[in-house]
């Protein structure tokens, strides 16, 4: 490949560190292949810092140059709290109810972006290539190119795009996707998400499609593709023969030798369906009475953006629902749900996953969703355990073997983990077969590699 890497996110993890997962994973990865820069918020608020100002913090990691910058409690809530996680979020999660689409968060998101535009700039080399990541940055390209920025510049957006009509409850959703048009690349996780992104620029911005997924529209030239984001399966293979995820695996497996265990493992996000997912199970326990003083959840639910009231929210129902199933079902021998509000170390993750009967991966709504795919590595495939997936997570449409289900309905939900639960032998190793060749043939280097040619090759109406 010609050129450094630029990576560009919110967050930045050290690739050295023992990383959190999901993004974090696949950008640590995809750096530590060629050498590059990792550009980002450094993860500190200054209390009454400036607004639109921070310091940046330069450090070398391994092959991988770290540039982050602190920001101000005003910016921060503005931007993250604010704009991020309090508008495009919901929305691009089609959670129209949730938005709070008149607060003006919109000065500070605009103000940050100018920031990192305005602080990258200065540690550019002329032939850098740059990839942004996800809706915290859209307008980050555009900023850069009105600071006089040639390079490419890629984009990759890890959560849904919503439907033309849902986009439209933004005000400025027509600045947003303009912005999308100063890079040279847009991608997206699915299929699905690109049918929107078309369908929006086509109706509302009259683009005209040209060949290999060019788009032209405000004046700009465009290429957007999907690229489902994958694992990285030898790190985790690899994590699953670690002493830590082999000793959960076997304590689990003592402890609930006479029991069924369905495994949960999400940010504990509204977009993750878990109240739903628990009332599944409740109605599992209701409807297939055999499943009682046998069937276990373990849900692990990361803590993620607390504060913010529908974060706080979903938490108590959630409490609140857990503790309802217990009190109805369970007994001094057998507690049916085991719910933690907290951060399982990731070495632990491939034991937990492999002690699972089954994995209830059941957003409402999700970009794509690695746990899924990170169940499917875990399993023995001699004896491997059944993944129930939400139809509206985006892998959902590359892991067609799964038991895909309408989280919506309960009941459905309920006789799928049925279903998964009396699974034989033959057909789960057929569908786990079928699963794992899909994940490991698409896994995080094949996404990384689709993605930069895609990038190389990208037609230019400028530059
Ligand atoms: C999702 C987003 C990421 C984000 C992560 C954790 O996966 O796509 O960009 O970093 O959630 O959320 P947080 O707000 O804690 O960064």
């Amino acid at each position: 490949m010609v050129g450094r890497l630029v990576v560009v996110s919110n967050r930045v993890g050290d690739p050295r560190k023992a990383a959190a997962g999901g993004l974090a994973v696949a950008l640590g990865d995809a750096l530590a292949v060629s050498g590059g820069m990792w550009f980002g918020w450094s993860g500190k608020v200054v209390e009454n810092g400036p607004r639109g100002e921070g310091e940046l913090h330069v450090q070398q990691s391994g092959k991988v140059t770290l540039a982050t910058i602190d920001l101000g409690r005003e910016d921060y809530d503005a931007y993250y709290a604010g704009y991020s996680n309090r508008v495009l979020w919901p929305v691009f999660h089609y959670r129209l109810d949730l938005a709070d689409l008149d607060a003006g968060f919109f000065d500070g998101y605009q103000r940050v972006n100018r920031l990192f535009a305005r602080k990258l700039l200065d540690l550019l080399r002329p032939d850098d290539i740059i990839w942004v990541h996800d809706y915290h940055l859209i307008p980050l390209a555009a900023e850069l190119r009105a600071l006089g920025c040639q390079h490419r510049i890629g984009f990759f957006l890890h959560i849904p795009l919503p439907p033309p009509l849902i986009l439209a409850a933004i005000p400025a959703h027509e600045w947003l996707m303009r912005s999308l048009f100063a890079y040279d690349l847009v991608g997206l996780q699915s299929a699905a998400d690109l049918a929107h992104f078309s369908g929006y620029v086509i109706a509302e911005a009259g683009a005209e499609l040209l060949p290999d997924d060019h788009f032209r529209a405000f004046n700009r030239l465009v290429r957007a593709r999907a690229f489902p984001i994958g694992i990285d399966v030898n790190e985790f293979q690899a994590l699953a023969e670690t002493p830590e995820s082999m000793e959960m695996r076997d304590t689990l497996r003592e402890q609930y030798a006479r029991r069924q265990l369905l495994v949960g493992v999400d940010r504990l996000d509204y977009s993750k369906g878990l109240p739903q997912r628990l009332r599944a199970f409740q109605r599992l326990l209701a409807n297939y009475p055999e499943n009682q003083q046998s069937a276990t959840l373990i849900q692990v639910a990361t803590p993620t953006r607390e504060g913010l009231a529908a974060y706080d929210e979903i938490r108590k129902e959630l409490e609140g629902l857990a503790g309802q199933i217990n009190g109805d079902y369970g007994g001094l021998e057998w507690m049916p749900v085991r719910y933690m509000h907290r951060t399982l170390a990731r070495r632990r993750l491939p034991g937990l996953y492999r002690a699972g009967r089954v994995a209830l991966v059941t957003p409402l709504r999700d970009g794509m969703n690695l746990v899924a795919k990170e169940f499917i590595v875990a399993q023995d495939p001699q004896d491997p355990g059944v993944l129930v997936l939400s139809r509206f997570a985006g892998a959902a449409e590359q892991l067609s073997e799964a038991l895909l289900v309408n989280p919506y309905d309960t009941g459905a939900t309920a006789e799928a983990m049925q279903r998964a639960l009396r699974m034989p032998l033959g057909e789960r190793r057929e569908r786990h077969q079928a699963l794992l060749g899909r994940v490991c043939e698409h896994d995080v280097h094949w996404w990384r590699r689709g993605f930069l040619q895609a990038l190389a090759s990208a037609e230019r109406a400028v530059g």
